[in-house]
């Protein structure tokens, strides 16, 4: 461990045990990055109360009782501990930053977390909404893989339900091969229109739809092997789609609507004869206490309609029932869409009265806000509906290409780099902005060379790369020693060391934006230590001590990059 904020926590941690008694030992001691000195802990204005003493005396107790080695410590204001490391110890922390594998990122006891995103439907275009779960819940498997834990993957696929009967009438219309082919091309949207035009239109076509329902249903194997096609198809588009960015999704991953069909009669039994569930209106219904609707009336979520059907909300249940039982989830995170808030709130709810969502397991719905277009609405790609998601994603390369068109790379090179620009920069702009929050889709924006962009990023590497170029060095060969003379290189050197913080902050708060901050800033102190500190050019030993600290800016930036999965070009 070299982050300085979690070593000085464990020291004022240790300090408030030694101080009040050991039962003080576990409490946060609310430690951030300050202007006054490096680090600030606000810890004694928060126990001040429950020790009953002033909150500059418990200060002075906790200060007394801390371990002072490398480390200035004051109190000002109210009660804020102000502690300033030295530039000795700094240095030392970052030399053995370097020298360790994981950069600083403590490895966590391993739990077992399930991972719900991306899931779009088989039947409709899989939309920008989707870009952004797939993008944010991918970022999220990575970083808790790279803490320690185990994670499961869950592609959530709407590939079931009622409209399947009009989708596979339609496919039996134009003929399979075209219609497979249309699928595959990712012309999903087009078809599911119409499809329902049809069905709204045509009677004999609404009357085929509404009886090969029954048939998927009951398991005809005619009506099976078309369906099974039909996703089979629609997948392969997705699977493009993942390839072209980069996440980490395989069919392995695929655990749709459909895996539950055959659970759900019993998930109904269950939680009728537990009575958690009860008839109402005919219709089989869980009344979560807390919420209501309108006239205060309280809230159903429906499981089981009166004509016997199920629903989105029944295939949940028994989705977190299997992973509770099954995959022996410690934590679920379903990344979707905010508009589902309150789906899941009584889903969650239910589970818990079911006992199927017990004490020990969290489950959280990691909200994700809408991309909206130039005009503030909902984001269509631009010439409407029928235009897919690659053809924006190819959009976003050519438009990379572009930017970097006049540098003079051979045609080849010019397109890797620009699928690297490209691709990143959607990505980092799903990203660095905070998950619940909506924003607007921009190509200008996410692919500016400067301000808190993908790209900003990735030239930041690539310059780095090339000082190592220029001065013919690999950077491997500067692990140290490290000596800190100017503030910019101070200041450089403790942004790095907040590398370790940031990773496990990122897993345990799902907020992906703070690693984006968090690099951001570390490229922003490197220009400065860049612009002040010249490195090739300086005298030994500096010029050594420069060289690994941006061999260690070089490889935080690049596993930063990579827990975001971002790819970073040799060259920009
Ligand atoms: N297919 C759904 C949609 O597009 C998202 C499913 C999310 N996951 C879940 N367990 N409900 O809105």
């Amino acid at each position: 461990m070299t982050d300085p904020q979690l070593i000085l926590a464990e020291r004022v941690q240790q300090a408030l045990g030694t101080a009040f008694g050991q039962e003080y030992a576990s409490e946060d001691p609310l430690i951030r990055p300050s202007q006054f000195a490096d680090y600030q802990a606000n810890v004694a204005l928060s126990l001040a109360r429950r020790l009953r003493r002033a909150p500059r005396e418990v200060a002075q107790a906790v200060a007394d009782a801390m371990d002072h080695t490398d480390v200035a410590v004051e109190i000002s204001g109210p009660g804020f501990l102000n502690m300033t490391l030295s530039d000795d110890w700094i240095a030392a922390q970052a030399v053995i930053q370097l020298a360790d594998d994981r950069l600083g990122v403590p490895q966590a006891a391993p739990k077992s977390i399930v991972i719900d995103y991306s899931a779009p439907n088989a039947a409709k275009e899989m939309h920008v909404g989707h870009l952004r779960t797939t993008i944010v819940g991918d970022t999220l498997v990575r970083v808790h893989e790279h803490v320690g834990h185990d994670v499961t993957r869950q592609n959530h696929l709407g590939d079931w339900g009622t409209p399947f009967g009009m989708l596979i009438e339609h496919l039996i219309d134009i003929g399979e091969s075209e219609a497979l082919n249309r699928l595959a091309s990712g012309d999903g949207n087009a078809f599911y229109q119409e499809a329902r035009h049809k069905f709204d239109n045509d009677r004999t076509f609404e009357e085929r739809s509404r009886s090969r329902v029954p048939l998927l249903q009951g398991g005809d194997p005619a009506t099976l092997r078309l369906w099974r096609e039909f996703i089979e198809y629609t997948k392969r588009y997705f699977n493009h789609v993942y390839d072209v960015l980069g996440v980490t999704l395989t069919d392995d991953h695929i655990a749709g609507e459909s895996m539950y069909n055959t659970m759900l009669a019993d998930v109904c039994d269950e939680l009728e004869q537990s009575s958690v569930a009860q008839i109402s209106e005919g219709a089989l219904c869980v009344f979560p206490p807390g919420f209501t609707g309108r006239d205060d009336r309280p809230l159903p979520l429906i499981i089981r309609k009166s004509d016997g059907g199920y629903g989105y909300a029944t295939t949940d249940l028994a989705a977190i029932r299997y992973r509770v039982r099954d995959l022996k989830a410690d934590r679920i995170l379903y990344v979707v869409g905010a508009t589902q808030s309150l789906h899941f709130q009584m889903v969650f709810a239910a589970a818990r009265m079911a006992g199927w969502l017990h004490d020990d397991v969290s489950a959280e719905h990691v909200q994700i806000g809408s991309v909206l277009g130039a005009d503030g609405k909902m984001f269509k790609t631009r010439s409407g509906a029928s235009t897919k998601l690659t053809e924006l994603l190819d959009e976003a390369v050519s438009r990379a290409e572009a930017v970097i068109a006049e540098r003079g790379y051979e045609p080849a090179a010019r397109r890797e780099i620009g699928r690297q620009v490209g691709i990143g920069a959607v990505k980092y702009a799903d990203l660095s902005v905070s998950h619940d929050s909506e924003y607007v889709f921009d190509f200008d924006r996410m692919l500016a060379l400067t301000g808190n962009t993908g790209p900003y990023l990735q030239y930041a590497v690539a310059r780095i790369r090339s000082i190592f170029r220029r001065g013919e060095l690999d950077p491997a060969d500067f692990p140290g020693p490290i000596t800190l003379g100017e503030p910019a290189e101070r200041a450089l050197a403790l942004q790095l060391l907040g590398f370790g913080s940031i990773v496990e902050t990122v897993a345990e708060s799902s907020e992906p934006h703070r690693l984006c901050n968090y690099l951001f800033d570390l490229a922003q102190a490197f220009t400065s230590f860049f612009e002040t500190c010249p490195v090739l050019k300086a005298e030994e030993p500096v010029r050594t001590s420069r060289l690994a600290l941006s061999a260690l800016t070089l490889r935080v930036l690049v596993q930063g990059l990579d827990l975001l999965g971002i790819e970073v070009p040799e060259r920009m």
